[in-house]
């Protein structure tokens, strides 16, 4: 059930973040990619779209947000399994990490082990995307905070979502609570994201022989700058550092 809650918070909650949809549909045409790895693709929400234009493997090592994400398009390949363990003989075009996927509960050794485990896998010409964001660092400590109230078709009930916030030396916590209404019945979604740390990534790409292509700020409206979408390659031997440009 807590699995149907993702999206309802989105929907109340998302705003300029769908406009990485866009921006991925412009990579994928750009690395003129076929296939694409999702990693956390969750309920679908970049993962679907994705589909019309290239073959989408969505990997999440949620099963219930992929069991939302098959009702939603049954015909995508799913794949629940944690990214530090995942292996394939597949070659992918592109790799995402969307939405800050790479920062959930990743220390800087776990985001080396998936770096390594990427590369027990990927070809010198997978490009990986990971969209790391800034911001968590400069939220602030919310108690037990009201968010809103909303009828849930999914869960067929009036739901109500309080928020809180804790941050330590290097994360940030959240707890969601939703609060079924005529069920008498409270959700917990927890989850951890660790602050951007930009000498952290570059030592990482560099120590595993990944390469950064170039780095984009945004999505490429002007907006969201806080968002630095990293394109990284096994071994080419380049680097820039741009900001988004079409
Ligand atoms: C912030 S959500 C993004 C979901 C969706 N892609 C979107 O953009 O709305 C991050 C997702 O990554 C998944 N995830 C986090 N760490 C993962 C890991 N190590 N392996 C597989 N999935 C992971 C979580 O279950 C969650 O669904």
């Amino acid at each position: 059930m807590l699995a149907y809650m993702y999206d309802f918070y989105n929907s109340h909650t998302l705003k300029g973040q769908n406009d990485d949809i866009k921006y991925y549909k412009e990579q994928i045409k750009y690395y003129n990619a076929k296939t694409v790895l999702i990693v956390g693709a969750g309920t679908g929400r970049v993962a679907i779209p994705l589909n019309d234009v290239a073959k989408v493997t969505a990997l999440d090592f949620d099963e219930g947000r992929l069991e939302v994400l098959r009702e939603k398009l049954n015909s995508i390949e799913t794949i629940c399994c944690n990214i530090k363990e995942f292996i394939t003989n597949k070659q992918y075009d592109i790799i995402i990490f969307p939405y800050s996927t790479i920062q959930f509960s990743n220390s800087e050794v776990e985001i080396d082990s998936i770096i390594k485990q990427l590369l027990k896998f990927v070809s010198s010409n997978t490009v990986i995307l990971f969209d790391i964001s800034d911001s968590f660092r400069y939220k602030e400590d919310k108690e037990n905070i009201f968010l809103f109230t909303d009828y849930c078709n999914e869960v067929s009930d009036k739901v109500s979502v309080y928020y809180t916030s804790k941050k330590y030396d290097k994360y940030i916590e959240f707890n969601v609570i939703y609060k079924l209404d005529s069920k008498n019945l409270s959700l917990l979604e927890h989850e951890k994201y660790y602050y951007y740390d930009e000498e952290m990534y570059k030592k990482l790409f560099k120590q595993n022989t990944l390469n950064i292509l170039k780095i984009d700020q945004g999505y490429g409206d002007g907006n969201f700058t806080h968002k630095h979408i990293y394109h990284v390659k096994k071994g080419s031997s380049f680097a820039t550092e741009r900001s988004y440009e079409k």
